[in-house]
């Protein structure tokens, strides 16, 4: 259970006046070898929208963020593209940038981890603990793959559970029955990376020591005392700083690799060391003085932060040290998921700490996102691409509204429901917000040159009272408190829509004496609507913008929301016509949705051919580690074993019928011989580069042994194999053919 309610932390302020504030915001890195999915944008959506609204509050704000680039998967992932780690990530800082920018998410900087500030910080933090007395070596044994000649994260291992014994499984934890148990436990251990037999080797590993009775008292004085952290993390840290009565809840009790931070046992907790090198090959920074020995990607990522704040304020002439060494008085905030909270309450402020620079002000953690109640599922096409949401030409601010409906400061997981998501921006967005200036514009633009009238000053001081007022709703966007803040601006909403309803313009303009009162019931609600896009502009940038220009009032500070005075749009002020400002979410744009995902999942790396890490943050769909840096998304897996590879029955199937399918742009229904007494049908989706014409007869590669699966069409008994060019210039879908005396039935290997 977790707790609900506001944090107790307040921001500072000055005899009970906010301050001009400084702060430095980060959304936590994503890896560099996946693609954005909902599941990121649930918190970049959340911190955009705090930093669009304090900067609105006319507070100075930083919003930084960057790739994390470093780590095993992002080099063999490099590797089997044939590529260097570099082009690799700079690849995907394109995407990423792209489909930040494409969701309205305006971060100041955006870097990456591979940088030279990076490294220079790196460096320098980890010499200050050295210097510090605040790092060991020790001589640790680890598995490691011989015909790699390279250690094995637990991850890139795969067995026998020594407990149920459910073939396939990794080598920190069992997904058929939970046991957890070190890769050495594993029957029948192989590689993921090369198949090979993992051997025991000795090597000589660097640790951050926690255990140092300074951290202990540093971080209960930091995390517990000076009431900051949301409840639940302020007892999580308490169960890892051994202060809880509760009794420690040892799975929770665990970094995302795996390694022990507490060592709970009958009577006290200690924080445990932590593993912060790894042994080349590694893709990272070396650390100084120790040759063949790189920072573990979760040491540098969060200097990333640093780094990426550093390459900023350098490049305008912002001092960085003010923000950034110990006794700053400026504020400092991370927005996080809730499974790497361990990283960012214990290992990061205690590094800044040791290190002389500040420790964070806060750190606010979020829930995972599920989707109909479910975590995000490829095969059902929730997994949602950020990019497949844009190219299906969903409207981003559709996703930031109902966002910001559902959050608040807890650490609770948010449910995407499709349907509610639909009901709820027609109702709110297009019912209510953008009809009222649909109702009243067109009024003021025909009848009065788009002039303004006075305002009912009755019915504003109405509206006054029909909602929190513009100070609580500010308290509701600094507090995190989004859903209460979407609640208040829909309730004045309600108020407004019903003023217009109360006095009916569309009644008054047929009436030659009520020409004046229409003016002024009109101006009224659409000074209303200006002020309503102004408390909406955080959430809705792109719209208040619109709405904003079409009323030619620009958009200004928070204080510019006052009900009481006309002087942001004085009498004779003239607005321009309003075009569709948002409009309508229907179902078969989100089913489109689902079978996109569905479809690019099957095209793009089939079920069983993906990576065996492919663990995924920030959805729930499982815990990261080390591995966990491919987020499912990946075009391409990292190396598999042969015994993986012969899983998957591919076989030659001659193409009898083919056929497009009524209601779908994408799928042709296949009938298909494979050599078997009884032809297979096969939905597949290359409508568009295919016509049917042209596949019947052909003898082409299919996966056989592929579950069946129902479709909205009909049960699909397969799958075809087709080849596409990932980089996106050559477009279309090719088959692949059979030479000559080859025939149906045929197996591929
Ligand atoms: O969990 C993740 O996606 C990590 N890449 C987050 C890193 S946040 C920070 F510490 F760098
Ligand atoms: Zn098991």
């Amino acid at each position: 259970m977790t707790t609900l309610g506001q944090d107790k932390f307040t921001p500072p302020q000055h005899q009970g006046v906010a301050l001009k504030r400084k702060m430095l915001v980060t959304s936590a890195l994503p890896y560099a070898n996946g693609d954005i999915h909902l599941g990121h944008l649930v918190e970049y959506l959340q911190t955009d929208i705090w930093v669009r609204f304090q900067k609105m509050r006319g507070h100075e704000v930083h919003y930084v963020c960057a790739d994390d680039t470093h780590g095993t998967p992002v080099m063999l992932r490099a590797e089997s593209l044939g590529i260097t780690p570099e082009a690799l990530i700079d690849r995907v800082w394109q995407e990423h940038t792209r489909d930040f920018a494409a969701f309205g998410v305006a971060f100041d900087h955006y870097y990456s981890t591979h940088s030279p500030e990076n490294q220079a910080l790196a460096n320098h933090i980890y010499l200050a603990l050295r210097d510090g007395g605040f790092i060991e070596k020790r001589s640790i044994e680890q598995m490691y793959d011989p015909e790699r000649s390279m250690f094995l994260p637990d991850r890139f291992i795969k067995g026998t559970c020594p407990r149920c014994k459910a073939v396939d499984q990794y080598g920190d934890s069992c997904e058929a029955c939970g046991a957890t148990y070190s890769p050495t436990d594993l029957i029948d251990a192989r590689s993921v990376v090369s198949g090979a037999k993992p051997i025991r080797k000795v090597s000589d590993h660097y640790f951050f020591k926690l255990s140092d009775p300074r951290c202990g008292a540093f971080l209960r004085q930091w995390a517990l005392m000076d009431g900051r952290l949301q409840t639940e993390a302020r007892n999580k840290l308490k169960e890892w700083l051994g202060d809880s009565d509760a009794s420690a809840d040892n799975s929770q009790a665990s970094s995302s690799d795996g390694q022990a931070i507490v060592d709970v046992d009958a009577n006290a907790s200690k924080l445990a060391d932590w593993d912060i090198s790894r042994d080349a090959p590694y893709f990272g920074f070396e650390i100084p003085e120790a040759p063949g020995k790189y920072f573990y990607v979760w040491l540098d990522a969060p200097i990333g932060y640093y780094a990426s704040f550093k390459r900023y304020a350098d490049d305008r002439g912002l001092d960085f040290d003010a923000f950034t060494k110990a006794e700053s008085p400026w504020e400092q905030y991370h927005f996080i998921g809730k499974d790497i909270l361990y990283f960012h309450t214990l290992f990061w402020p205690a590094m800044l700490h040791f290190s002389g620079f500040r420790a964070p002000t806060n750190v606010f953690a979020h829930g995972f996102l599920t989707v109909d109640g479910q975590k995000m599922s490829k095969s059902r096409g929730t997994f949602i691409n950020a990019k497949s949401y844009i190219d299906q030409g969903l409207n981003p601010e559709w996703l930031r509204y109902y966002f910001a409906a559902k959050l608040n400061a807890s650490m609770e997981d948010i449910d995407l429901n499709l349907d509610d998501f639909i009901a709820r921006v027609n109702a709110d967005l297009v019912g209510k917000l953008v009809n009222i200036a649909a109702r009243c514009s067109g009024f003021l633009i025909k009848k009065f040159e788009g002039k303004l009238a006075v305002s009912d000053t009755e019915a504003m001081a109405e509206f006054g009272k029909a909602w929190c007022g513009t100070e609580t709703l500010a308290q509701h966007y600094e507090h995190r408190e989004f859903s209460r803040a979407m609640r208040e601006v829909m309730s004045l909403c309600d108020a407004v829509n019903q003023y217009i309803d109360q006095n009916k313009p569309w009644e008054l303009a047929k009436q030659a004496d009520q020409q004046d009162r229409l003016q002024v019931v009109c101006s009224t609600a659409i000074r209303a609507f200006a002020h309503l896009m102004r408390m909406l502009q955080p959430v809705l940038p792109n719209t208040a913008q619109l709405a904003l220009d079409r009323l030619a009032v620009g958009q200004r500070g928070w204080d510019s929301i006052d009900f009481s005075s006309d002087a942001d749009l004085p009498e004779g002020h003239q607005i321009a016509a309003f075009q569709h400002l948002v409009t309508r979410v229907e179902r078969k744009q989100i089913d489109a949705l689902l079978e996109a995902n569905r479809s690019e999942q099957k095209a793009a790396s089939p079920e069983s051919l993906k990576p065996s890490n492919a663990s995924t943050t920030r959805t729930g769909v499982s815990q990261p580690n080390e591995s966990a840096q491919s987020d499912g998304n990946a075009n391409l897996p990292p190396f598999i074993g042969i015994d993986e590879f012969a899983k998957i029955d591919l076989r030659l199937g001659r193409i009898l019928e083919a056929q497009a399918v009524d209601g779908s742009d994408k799928l042709l229904k296949l009938v298909i011989d494979l050599g078997e007494a009884k032809p297979r049908t096969i939905f597949s989706g290359i409508k568009a580069s295919i016509s049917p014409e042209r596949l019947i007869g052909k003898l082409t590669a299919v996966v056989a042994n592929l579950a069946p699966r129902k479709m909205k069409f009909g049960v699909s008994e397969g799958m075809l194999l087709s080849a596409a060019d990932e980089s996106g210039q050559v477009s279309g879908m090719f088959l692949l053919e059979a030479e000559p005396g080859a025939a149906p039935g045929m197996k591929i290997r």
